[in-house]
């Protein structure tokens, strides 16, 4: 089959397309036929080598952590997913690829009327939104503020959080202004004087802070919350040295919240952006987009 490996860690240039073998569902797996893969901001950093120390990747590698396809052979002892169900969910092996294996637990039925691409867009931001809002115990009433509102984490966070009932603040770039106020939240430009334009929004103050951007907001979130608690980042490395909550898992992997989040989706009660969408053969110039960190929701693979 063909997929995207990396031989060396290093820039989007290591990635290329390669001939490997078709894998195997082992007992309790499923293969899938990929039609969508998520491209995450962890996919660039595995491939740099950046997280080697914490996450060592043997080499060659496939990227891909969030898949939506169809289910093309069975292993041993799943009796719930059959061949030709439509899936999204979380891959055992990298979903770059033509197909990709995953454990049947964790792979949610794909409803009819939600697209491949925003089908491949839901498994980690979902979670990852999920288990930042239960961390910091987001309750209705409260003001939180999200960091990366408009990313592919932001986008959802915003909206469950909204569901909740809280009032959101979600810094973004000038040109994502109203894309964050589209999906419930007070939009704020990051950058100089956030506390000052926070404290004008919310005189009262924040209740809690998702960094879901990881670009040196903490210290501002640290200020606003007048110390560390009920701070949450999923991306600033320097939240341990600062004393704040990094959010590094486990993933929950819940099939049944995805199968939720994946209606809700095709129902359009909640909306999953997805900022571009490349074939799998231009793979680098995906991460290079994902790596520059300013994409409008999910960018997306398709494949076949
Ligand atoms: N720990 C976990 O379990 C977990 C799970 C999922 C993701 N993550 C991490 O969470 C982060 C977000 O992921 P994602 O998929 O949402 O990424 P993304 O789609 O690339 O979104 C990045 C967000 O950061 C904003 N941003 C860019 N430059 C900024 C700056 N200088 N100051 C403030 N905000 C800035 C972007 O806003 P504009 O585009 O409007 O400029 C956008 O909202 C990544 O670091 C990812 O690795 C961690």
């Amino acid at each position: 089959m063909k997929a995207i490996v990396f031989d060396t860690f290093g820039g989007t240039e290591v990635l290329h397309e390669a001939e490997i073998a078709t894998p195997e569902p082992g007992p309790g797996q499923v293969r899938v036929r990929v039609k969508a893969v998520g491209v995450n901001p962890v996919d660039g950093k595995i491939r740099s080598g950046a997280l080697e120390a914490v996450f060592p990747t043997p080499l060659p590698a496939t990227p891909g952590g969030e898949v939506a396809g169809v289910v093309d052979a069975v292993g041993e002892g799943v009796d719930q997913l059959k061949e030709g169900d439509e899936v999204l969910g979380w891959p055992d092996t990298g979903a770059y690829a033509e197909y990709a294996l995953a454990s049947a637990a964790v792979l949610a039925r794909k409803p009819a009327g939600l697209a491949w691409a925003h089908a491949a867009a839901l498994p980690v931001a979902g979670d990852a939104a999920d288990r930042v809002l239960d961390l910091l115990g987001v309750a209705s009433g409260e003001t939180l503020l999200i960091h990366g509102a408009s990313g592919g984490v932001g986008t959802i966070a915003v909206q469950l959080a909204v569901a909740r009932g809280a009032r959101v603040i979600g810094t973004a770039g000038p040109a994502n202004q109203e894309y964050v106020a589209s999906l419930g939240a007070t939009p704020l430009v990051y950058g100089e004087n956030l506390v000052e334009r926070v404290r004008a929004l919310a005189p009262e103050g924040v209740d809690a802070v998702f960094d879901a951007a990881g670009k040196g907001a903490l210290e501002d979130s640290i200020t606003l919350r007048g110390g560390t608690d009920r701070i949450v980042t999923t991306a600033d490395f320097r939240a341990g040295e600062l004393g704040v909550v990094f959010a590094e898992g486990p993933q929950r992997r819940s099939a049944a919240r995805l199968a939720e989040l994946a209606q809700q989706a095709a129902d359009g009660t909640l909306v999953t952006a997805v900022g571009t969408t490349y074939p799998l053969a231009d793979a680098a110039k995906a991460q290079q987009a994902s790596d520059a960190g300013h994409s409008r929701g999910k960018i997306v693979l398709t494949v076949g």
